[in-house]
This record gives C-alpha cells, structure tokens and sequence, in this order.
C-alpha cells in the first residue's frame, strides 16, 4: 500500500515532499505553520490579506490607524473612492511581512505566498501590483494566484529580475479558467510552475456557484490533467479540496497530480493564527453546523460555521481603517446592504445586516469561521479532554500523519 511518502513534487530543479499546506488569509496560514511545511520539506503558505493590517498586529506598525485618521471626515459618505491605500505603506507591509517570514526559513522546502486578485482594495492593478512586487523583492519562494481570473498578474511583474525564479502557480476549479488564464500568459511566453485545482470541499471562498454540490474534484482534476496532456503541457496540478487522510492524498497522486494542497487539517494546530476558543469550534462541530453562503461582498460563495459572530451582525461599513474589498469605484456590496437595513430601521441604534457581511472587519477579528467541508471529522484526528475540549495538535504531527499514513487510518497525538 502506497503512501505520500513515496511520491516527490518536482518544480524546477527541487524534489518536495507533495504536500503544500495552502494559503489561509488573514493569517489563518501564519509565518509559523509556513515555516513548518518548509522545515519537513514540503511547501508552506503565507497569505497577503490584509498584510498592513497584519503586520499592526504582528510587528507593532500601525498602517491601520494612520489610514483611518487620514479619511475619517469620508466616515459617513457612501462613495469610498477617496480612500486609497498608500501604495508605499503597502509596500512596506508586504516587505516586512514576508523577509521575517522568509529569514527564519529552514530545512528544503518552499514558502509561497497566497495572493488573491479579488482583494481589490479601490485600486486593482495598481495594489495588486505592488503587493506582488514587494513579495518578489522580500524573497518569497512562490507566489499562488487565488480568488479571480488573474489574467494580468502575469504581465504586472514581467519586468521583475525574479520573474522567472519565482515558482508562480494559479489556482482554479474548471479547465474553461485555466484554458483562459493559459491563453493569456502564452504571451508573455512564461507558462505557470504549479496549478493548483480547488474543488468544492475547500474552505474560504470557492470558485463555484451556490450549485458547487454537482462538481468533485476528481473530476475536475482529470479534466485539468486531460487538458493539459492534449496540449503537450507538462505542468504539476496539485489537487486541493476535501483531501483529508493520506490515503486520500495517495488517490490524487496515482491518478497523475504532482502534490496535495490541504488546510482545514492544520486549523486546529498550534501554528493556525486561529484563537484558541475558536480552534475548539472547529474540533467541534457537527456536519450541520457548516454551511456555503453568499455573505462575502466578493460575489464568490464562501463556506463557514453557522454560529460565527459574522453572520447576522451589523457592523458600520469600516473601509476607512480596511478598505480590502473595495471595487475599482470604491464600492463594496456591503455597504448597500449595511444601508438598505439602516434605512427599514431608522429608529434603531444597531441593526443586523443578514445578506453581506464586512469581511474585512470579521476576518481582521477572527470573526469569519471559514472552514473545510469535513471540519465536522476534526473531532476525529485528536483526544478530546475530561472538560470537553480537544487537545491542540502541531502541524508537524499533521503533516507527517498525510506524509506517512496509509490505509486511511489517521495517526492521533501522544496525550498530553
Ligand atoms: C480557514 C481557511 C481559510 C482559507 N483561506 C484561503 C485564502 O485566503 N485564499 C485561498 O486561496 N484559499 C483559502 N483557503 C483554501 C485553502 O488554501 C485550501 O486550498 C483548501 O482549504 C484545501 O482543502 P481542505 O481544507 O479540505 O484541505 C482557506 C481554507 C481554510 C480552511
């Protein structure tokens, strides 16, 4: 019976152990869980949501503020499009974010950088940009391209000296994406190093509508794999999604991907940015308590905990301190849906906003329990204590338990 073990990641000239742990934003997928991946020669991912807001936590800078001082007077006005980031703070951010990510890095393994496009932040092309660039600089390994299109990623970093080092890999759910994407970069005459191909079990957002339950991943990975072999591509996919248990992972790497990328396992480690009480959440819920729904003002469906502080609240629009999801004109759907409630209630001090949330104020506050659809089997990778709660794991446990199970079978820790 094989195991994860027995198959190698090959990207450029470097043989990995196939298992990337998968970007998880704001913070979710910390420097620490990043740089455990790493040390045990797999791939570890940082994420760059929110990375201003990151690094006030983290490193005591405080782009947070002086961003929210310099546009409180636009507090009460609906049109956001004065709130611009300063592209040279941002800058600094991702610089600082990722050379103290990367400075502590050991053992043979990569550390790449999540980067979604739909993190528009009132100026798409412009951020996106800079955020990329300043990763390149900072000497990130890889960058993933997640949640959008991307298809001018690829052309805003040409010019970059690390162009062609940096491993840069797109995330994607259907061939149609991919084919898009590919037709794109063919004229850059740069093809990525890795696609990553997410299917509808994932955490975060997804790239499915709410019909997500008609598609699998095996499918979809044969496709991507048929696709690429009829056009003479040899490109590792790398299969994410509701891969759970080694043997799981082994079934993607005998049908021909290159690796597995997996998250919802290490949410309840040591190195997840998760709180503590919140890491409990997740060892304990129920396949009830998780549903997929269109509270995200990115458009994209996105799969959570029923019982998270970021449904069903109403918190002001907070774009002037946050501003992540802003569009091109400086709009976000929340703030419609924020009014549209103030408006039917106008006598009330609070109202409760039920069909957006604020994403960025929840995720900053770790109030958007994002999850895997088999969160509910976490209850099964641990021991659950005499006061109910269940006994923290660390990512190196998690990760050697995909590298070396077979049989299914999932290794439990060593009682504390
Ligand atoms: C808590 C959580 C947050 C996530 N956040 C992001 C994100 O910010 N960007 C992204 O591209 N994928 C995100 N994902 C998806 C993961 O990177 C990964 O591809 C996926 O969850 C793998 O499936 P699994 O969780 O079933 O192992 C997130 C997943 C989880 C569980």
């Amino acid at each position: 019976m094989k195991k994860l073990d027995d198959f190698r990641l090959k990207l450029g000239n470097k043989e990995l152990v196939p298992i990337m742990i998968g970007g998880m934003g704001v913070d979710i997928s910390t420097t620490q869980l990043a740089l455990v991946a790493a040390k045990l020669g797999g791939i570890g991912h940082i994420s760059d949501a929110m990375v201003p807001a990151v690094t006030d936590r983290l490193y005591k800078t405080h782009y947070v503020k002086d961003k929210l001082k310099k546009y409180k007077f636009n507090a009460d006005n609906d049109d956001k499009s004065v709130v611009q980031f300063n592209l040279d703070n941002l800058e600094e951010a991702t610089k600082i974010h990722v050379s103290k990510t990367m400075e502590q890095k050991q053992g043979d393994g990569m550390i790449f950088i999540n980067c979604m496009e739909k993190l528009t932040m009132n100026n798409p092309l412009g951020t996106l940009k800079v955020r990329l660039r300043a990763a390149m600089d900072a000497g990130i390994d890889g960058i993933s391209l997640s949640a959008g299109l991307h298809l001018s990623s690829f052309s805003l970093i040409q010019d970059h000296p690390r162009f062609n080092e940096v491993k840069l890999g797109i995330i994607v759910s259907s061939v149609r994406a991919l084919n898009l994407f590919l037709r794109k970069t063919a004229r850059l005459n740069r093809q990525p190093d890795f696609i990553v191909v997410e299917g509808p079990l994932a955490g975060g957002h997804l790239g499915f509508g709410m019909d997500w339950k008609e598609f699998d991943l095996m499918t979809i990975t044969q496709e991507v794999l048929d696709f690429l072999a009829e056009k003479e591509l040899s490109i590792p996919v790398i299969a994410a999604g509701g891969i759970f248990t080694g043997s799981d992972a082994v079934s993607y790497m005998e049908m021909g991907a290159g690796a597995v990328q997996v998250g919802t396992r290490f949410t309840v480690t040591d190195e997840c940015g998760l709180p503590e009480k919140v890491k409990q959440e997740y060892f304990k819920a129920d396949e009830d308590d998780i549903e997929v729904n269109q509270i995200s003002p990115t458009g994209y469906p996105m799969r959570m905990l029923k019982q998270c502080p970021a449904l069903h609240s109403g918190v002001a629009p907070n774009c002037e301190a946050f501003g992540y999801l802003l569009d091109a004109k400086g709009h976000c759907d929340y703030i419609d849906a924020y009014n549209s409630e103030v408006e039917k209630h106008p006598n009330e001090k609070k109202v409760i906003v039920t069909g957006k949330t604020c994403l960025c104020y929840h995720m900053r506050k770790f109030n958007c329990w994002t999850c895997g659809h088999y969160t509910y089997k976490l209850k099964d990778t641990s021991l659950k204590m005499a006061n109910g709660d269940y006994q923290m794991l660390s990512a190196e446990h998690v990760f050697k338990d995909y590298q070396f199970s077979t049989n299914n079978q999932i290794a439990l820790p060593q009682a504390e």
